[in-house]
């Protein structure tokens, strides 16, 4: 039986980008063909494909599929139509670096391939198809990493996780989860504790349903659940993904990650954040500078198309929040596991 995730949630095909339609997890398997760098920003906007380093990658093709549209033969024309497609991807998701990090990427690409248009483009798809095979690369990467670094004991250790840093939300094997697949894959998990992660439960539709494929154990908890399972002495330590790492190791993560480093602080459970290079935003020096997307506030007061509380009450939804560097044990990157503070080393190794 292999362990390696088979899950690939963004991937070239023929001429198109097929996406799994995140949103229809778990109860139907959906691919959801893209032909256009329209059609892709609203696949972003809309979380069909959604984690970090997965919007990364669809943010390449989706550069790459905008190129593609560009009619002129004009390279300085190009360059400028380029930026216009660049600039409708980056206005789909705030948070997330990576993001950011690969639209900027397949830009400082088009500047530097010496060529005429058809070639520059041909050269996006490759880039889109090479930032694709290295997130999977990496992932395994920080898989291997985790393992070094989690606790020597017990044998079988019990994580906790929240929402979804899985397969799904990179372009295969996952982060978080990356390192609770090789803990599993080296018979170093007894089971995987997964908080839902209110409001759009990421945890129970996607995490939920990747340990499932693979038949690695895992626990469903609501998010109030945590702190009295930690209290209760169930949980060996707790490991989380990333949107955004800022200079100084504050990890901003989905709503809900803060309170969970809070309570294993307190409870004196590790806590570990696992994120690739790509995550990490040198240019800003604390988590106070680390944009917060709000969304829909439907997203609380409805489950399914139900409305659960007066139509008259008001609303706040911030999908993410940061976590101070203070609170969390080891930052573990392709690179390998380190402390917040120990991060800027590192700046030399990125690529953009
Ligand atoms: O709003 P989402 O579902 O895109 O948020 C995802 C997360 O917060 C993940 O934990 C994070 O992107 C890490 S993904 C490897």
């Amino acid at each position: 039986m292999s362990f390696s995730s088979q899950v690939f949630p963004v991937f070239w095909y023929q001429d198109h980008v097929r996406l799994i339609n995140q949103n229809q997890l778990p109860t139907s398997y959906e691919i959801v063909e893209i032909s256009r760098c329209d059609d892709m920003a609203t696949a972003i906007k809309t979380m069909i494909v959604r984690g970090a380093p997965a919007i990364g990658v669809a943010a390449a093709y989706g550069m790459y599929l905008g190129a593609r549209e560009i009619e002129t033969s004009s390279r300085d024309q190009f360059l400028t139509q380029l930026e216009t497609v660049a600039q409708k991807l980056r206005e789909t998701r705030p948070t997330a670096v990576n993001l950011f990090w690969a639209i900027e990427r397949m830009l400082k690409t088009a500047r530097q391939t010496v060529g005429n248009v058809d070639y520059i483009k041909e050269v996006l798809l490759q880039t889109a198809q090479a930032i694709n095979a290295e997130d999977i690369a990496t992932c395994e990467a920080i898989g291997a990493e985790g393992l070094k670094v989690l606790p020597s004991s017990p044998a079988r250790l019990r994580l906790l996780t929240h929402c979804n840093a899985g397969a799904l939300a990179t372009a295969g094997y996952g982060t978080s989860l990356g390192v609770v697949r090789s803990a599993w894959q080296a018979e170093r998990l007894e089971r995987l504790y997964a908080d839902e992660t209110r409001p759009r439960l990421q945890g129970a539709k996607l995490t939920a349903w990747e340990c499932v494929q693979e038949g690695i154990p895992v626990t469903l908890i609501t998010d109030s659940m945590a702190a009295h399972c930690m209290r209760q002495g169930m949980i060996d330590a707790v490991i989380v993904g990333a949107d955004r790492i800022a200079a100084n190791g504050d990890t901003a993560n989905k709503i809900g990650t803060y309170s969970l480093a809070l309570v294993a602080k307190a409870h004196q459970i590790p806590f570990f954040v696992a994120a690739p290079l790509s995550t990490i935003d040198f240019k800003l020096a604390t988590g106070k500078e680390i944009p917060i997307e709000e969304r829909d506030p439907a997203e609380i007061y409805q489950i399914g198309n139900t409305l659960i509380c007066p139509p008259e009450t008001e609303f706040y939804n911030p999908a993410f929040d940061v976590t101070p560097a203070h609170l969390i044990t080891a930052i573990i990157t392709e690179h390998g596991a380190m402390k917040p503070e120990e991060l800027l080393p590192l700046q030399t190794k990125q690529v953009v």
